[in-house]
């Protein structure tokens, strides 16, 4: 498969033309950025890290119906996916309380709820992707009534689905963001799942094994990420 022009980069991955209109190659860089861009720095191998934990859950995911952009793993920072043209909607489920959600409800981390939590933010970095409900996505049409029914449908389904996977693993699955987009008038999953856009603690211990480590400066970061791939690659 060859790589063609760069057609955008993003703060963690770029994205290059293939020689197949509908196909596009996603190349994971290192880079790490967390606050809204406000912190930035690096992450020694964690493309690698995150091109095969991503990949790994694509393939578990499609395995059980999840219809997703992955194609194929094609190199250590290289995957061959589905071009889509995103939804602006980043997808989030809470299953535990983190990072903004304590905030926004003035609870304390790891607060449990009577069920989990779905919520929408709108993908605008200059924005600050804030939190919309349904009626602005279909106020500003972002997605249809029909399209938000089977995004909500498939981000219930795998937070099911992962939640069990990890649970496997040792690990709890607090919270992910999922991105959604339009391939041939369907809605597939896009983007990448991984310690960057996942909360994980270590059942037990309650380690927490995901991008908080850089967040908030906790340390061993490339330990956490390789940590989690081993036990994805189990
Ligand atoms: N299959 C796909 N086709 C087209 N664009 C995609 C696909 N999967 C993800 N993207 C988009 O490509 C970009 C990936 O790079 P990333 O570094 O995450 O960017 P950003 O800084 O915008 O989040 C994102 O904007 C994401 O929405
Ligand atoms: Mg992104």
């Amino acid at each position: 498969m060859d790589k063609g022009t760069k057609i955008y980069e993003g703060k963690a991955k770029i994205m290059y033309a293939t020689d197949q209109a509908d196909l596009v190659i996603q190349y994971f860089k290192d880079d790490a950025t967390a606050f809204n861009a406000a912190k930035k720095g690096t992450i020694t191998r964690k493309g690698v890290m995150n091109n095969k934990i991503s990949s790994k859950i694509f393939e578990f995911l499609a395995f059980h119906g999840i219809p997703t952009h992955f194609e194929k793993y094609l190199s250590e920072r290289e995957m061959l996916v589905k071009k889509v043209a995103i939804v602006p909607v980043e997808v989030v489920v809470r299953n535990r309380a983190a990072g903004s959600l304590c905030r926004l409800m003035g609870v304390k981390e790891g607060t449990t709820f009577a069920s989990p939590i779905l919520e929408f933010c709108y993908k605008r970095d200059d924005l600050g992707d804030p939190l919309i409900n349904e009626s602005h996505i279909l106020a500003f049409q972002l997605a249809t009534a029909a399209e938000i029914a089977t995004i909500k449908e498939y981000t219930l389904k795998i937070n099911d689905l992962l939640s069990k996977f990890f649970k496997n693993l040792a690990l709890e699955l607090i919270d992910f963001k999922l991105e959604f987009g339009r391939y041939k008038g369907a809605i597939i999953l896009a983007d990448e799942i991984s310690p960057d856009t996942c909360r994980l603690w270590e059942i037990g211990t309650g380690k927490k094994l995901d991008k908080d480590r850089f967040r908030h400066n906790l340390g061993d970061i490339e330990e956490a990420y390789q940590e989690v791939l081993n036990r994805v690659s189990k």
